[in-house]
Order: structure tokens, then C-alpha cells, then sequence
């Protein structure tokens, strides 16, 4: 048995004992305890508590001292675009100049730009990428991952991507229905390809589908086609909409039954309402809103309203370049007017529950993963006051350190 002892933190957050996910007024609700210690065996916490009540350990334990630091779980990043080759350096300085993000978009740059890096860079590229953005993931405190495919838009360079990612420890989400690559006139004629060719393959890795539903992706009939199919294959069903337009990424994710809807910048009250009636997570993604210049999502209605509420970076080359959840946070408490508690929650447990996980990570308690993020600061809520930051002094995953500072 491999055992791990982290002791004398000087404060233990986790989100408090309850449903998952955590809705309304129980998103800010966490447990903290003060002098703390927490007990991993083989991956799992068996234990938790305050250092006072610690009896003595038999056999042999490895020991990490949390004197002065603040631990969290272990942060759950639930949408990311790890997957691509190059960079768009190019079209942030163009931007920075005044350009739209949908302008360069249109004129066959951004994601399409971002495709045929990729495309060249070939699985084993493709495989060095994502555990170079695996790694920065690990630097910042996130110890579960999603990512997407959807930047090879071909049958080769979609398989390779979501291998690369389910290789590198993440959760596959098959972003097939991204963009439509130049070789199809069309969209109709790109999924008729997709579904066809690429979808069986896909299946048998991916966990979950994703679709682009916005005006100069795909409409909401092309996603309805695509999302059914990905079910009938038996993925989980994941959207990308409101971001730009209100365009039917709601009420077709209620319909479909999806986990959740991301971005939501363009939300309006009926979407606010529907979601927090459904089952359907809000996936809010404020570095992405930032990082355009665009409206933040209305989050602290969606909170209000009893939404399931899930906050991540979304990651990517062109809309959010961007790893850090402990940015996130900051920018939760500064524009989206979520409390550092609320933040912490969504992404942790509530992150977790859009990854199907919700059970088995994202808290500090007895039978979860055993994830956890030091941070150098003796009050957690550092993880969102310390913009930029906050100094994370080491990370562990399924009970091992993965990394420290
Ligand atoms: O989530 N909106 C669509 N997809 C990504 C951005 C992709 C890109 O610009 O490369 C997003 O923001
Ligand atoms: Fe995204």
C-alpha cells in the first residue's frame, strides 16, 4: 500500500457534504478546517481532520508538510482545447489592433489557421503537444482534464488528437463539429463525412461529443444531427453556444438531454431559467470572454436561479489562451460576482459532475480521489485574491506529489 500523509495545513477547504452538483445558495457552501491533516492510500483520502485528532500511523507513510499552506482539491478543468499544433500569436497581435475574432474567423484564419497547424504536425507533434499543455495544466492545479479534439476536422488527425489526450490522462470529448474544413462546400456535406468516417473511431475513445453552434459554425438542425448521432453512438453530449448569438444551444441541449451547455456570454433571461430548471450544466468560461473582449456570461443570475453552475478555461490557441483555473477564479470573483466559495465549487465538484466524475473527485473527502492543491498562502482564498497567482506549492494526484515548486 502506498500511503501519503499531508500534514499540518494551516487550513483544509473542500465543498461541503451534499448533492452533487451543487445548485443555489449550496455553490458557496464549503468546510473548512483549521491545523488540518489529510490521509491518502493508494490514490484514495481514506481520512481527514484536524491535526489534534490525528492517532498514530503503523507502517511506513510518506509525509508532505503543510505548514503555512492552504490545500483545495485538486482542481477539475472540464473544457479544454489541448489538442492543436502552432500557435495564433499572429492573430492576437491583430486583434490587439482591432480585428474580430469572427472577421478573422470568416476570412479563413482562427480556427481554420489553428487546422492546418495541426493537420501538420502529425500524432507524434500532436502527442507532444498535449503533454506540454497537460504539463502547464499540472503547474496550475488542475489534476482532471477534459479535452477536445476539433482542430483536425479529418479522420486521422481526430483519432490522433483524442488519443493523444485519453494517453495524457484527460477525458476525450470528440469536438467534430468544430468548423468545416476547406475540402467540404459545405456543413451539411462535412457531417454527412464526419458521421460516416469518423464517428464509429471516435466512439470507441472519445467520452463525450461537442458542437460549435453558432452563426458561421453550425446551425441548431446541423447540431441536432450531429448531437443524435454521437448519442445513438453512445457519447455523452456536450455544446458550445451562446457565445457569440443566442442561436437554440439551450433548448436543443434540454432536448438532447446534454451535460451541459459552455460559454453562455449571450444568454438571456429564458436560457437563464430553462437551464437552472434542467439538468443541463452552465459552463462558464470568463478567460475566454475576457481574452475577446466580449460580455462576461451572466453568472451570478444563473447561480441564483438554481442552475448547476461549472466554471473551466476553455483553454485554446484562438479564444483563450489560457491554463489557469486559479485565474478563473480571480476573474469569478471580479466580473462574474461569484463568491472565491462559489468559484471554488464550480470548479471542483461541479466541474467534476459535467465529466461524469461527480461521485469520485472533486471534494477532500473519505473514498475520493486523492487530488490536492497546496497553495502558498495560509487562507484558500488566495486561490482567487491573487490574481495571476496564487503561488501553488505543490500538487498531488491520486495520492502521489505530482509537482512542487
Ligand atoms: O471555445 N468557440 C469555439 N471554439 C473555441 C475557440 C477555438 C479557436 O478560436 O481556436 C472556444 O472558444
Ligand atoms: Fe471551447
Amino acid at each position: 500500500m502506498t500511503r501519503l500523509l499531508v500534514r499540518d495545513l494551516a487550513q483544509l477547504t473542500t465543498p461541503a457534504p451534499g448533492a452533487t452538483p451543487a445548485r443555489g445558495a449550496r455553490l458557496g457552501e464549503v468546510a473548512v478546517v483549521e491545523g488540518a491533516y489529510v490521509l491518502c492510500e493508494d490514490g484514495l483520502i481514506t481520512a481527514t481532520g484536524a491535526m489534534r485528532e490525528l492517532g498514530p500511523l503503523d507502517g511506513d507513510v510518506e509525509e508532505l508538510d503543510g505548514r503555512g499552506l492552504s490545500a483545495v482539491p485538486g482542481l477539475v478543468d472540464c473544457h479544454t482545447h489541448p489538442a492543436f499544433g502552432g500557435d495564433r500569436v499572429e492573430e492576437f497581435a491583430l486583434r490587439a489592433g482591432g480585428a474580430s475574432y469572427e472577421e478573422l474567423h470568416a476570412a479563413g484564419g482562427g480556427i481554420l489557421a489553428t487546422v492546418r497547424a495541426t493537420r501538420a504536425a502529425g500524432e507524434r507533434g500532436l502527442g507532444e503537444a498535449v503533454r506540454r499543455h497537460r504539463h502547464w495544466m499540472l503547474r496550475a492545479g488542475t489534476t482532471t482534464w477534459e479535452g477536445k479534439s476539433g482542430y483536425g476536422l479529418d479522420r486521422t488527425t481526430e483519432l490522433a488528437s483524442l488519443r493523444a489526450v485519453r494517453d495524457a490522462g484527460g477525458s476525450p470529448t470528440w469536438l467534430g463539429a468544430h468548423a468545416v474544413p476547406p475540402e467540404f462546400d459545405d456543413a451539411d456535406a462535412y457531417l454527412d463525412f464526419a458521421l460516416a468516417e469518423v464517428l464509429p473511431a471516435a466512439a470507441e475513445v472519445a467520452d463525450a461529443a461537442d458542437v460549435f453552434l453558432e452563426r458561421g459554425a453550425f446551425d441548431a438542425e446541423q447540431a441536432r444531427r450531429y448531437l443524435t448521432a454521437c448519442r445513438d453512438a453512445g457519447l455523452a453530449l456536450r455544446l458550445h453556444g451562446d457565445q457569440f448569438t443566442e442561436s437554440g444551444a439551450v433548448p436543443l441541449a434540454l432536448e438532447l438531454g446534454a451535460r451541459s451547455v459552455d460559454h453562455l456570454e449571450a444568454t438571456g433571461p429564458e436560457g437563464i431559467s430553462a437551464l437552472a430548471a434542467s439538468d443541463v450544466a452552465a459552463v462558464l468560461l470568463p478567460a475566454s470572454a475576457l481574452f475577446l473582449d466580449r460580455p462576461m456570461p451572466p453568472a451570478r443570475a444563473l447561480v441564483d436561479a438554481g442552475a448547476a453552475v461549472a466554471l473551466a478555461t476553455d483553454f485554446n490557441p484562438g479564444s483563450a489562451f489560457c491554463e489557469s483555473l486559479p485565474l478563473v477564479c480571480s476573474l469569478a470573483a471580479t466580473q462574474l460576482h461569484l463568491r472565491p466559495a462559489e468559484a471554488l465549487t464550480a470548479c471542483t465538484l461541479n466541474a467534476a459532475h459535467v465529466l461524469g466524475q461527480g461521485d469520485r473527485v472533486g471534494r477532500v473527502a473519505p473514498g475520493y480521489a486523492a487530488d490536492l492543491v497546496l497553495l502558498d498562502a495560509p487562507d484558500w482564498r488566495h486561490l482567487a485574491y491573487h490574481l495571476g497567482g496564487p503561488v501553488i506549492a505543490a500538487v498531488v494526484r491520486a495520492g502521489r506529489v505530482e509537482w512542487e515548486q
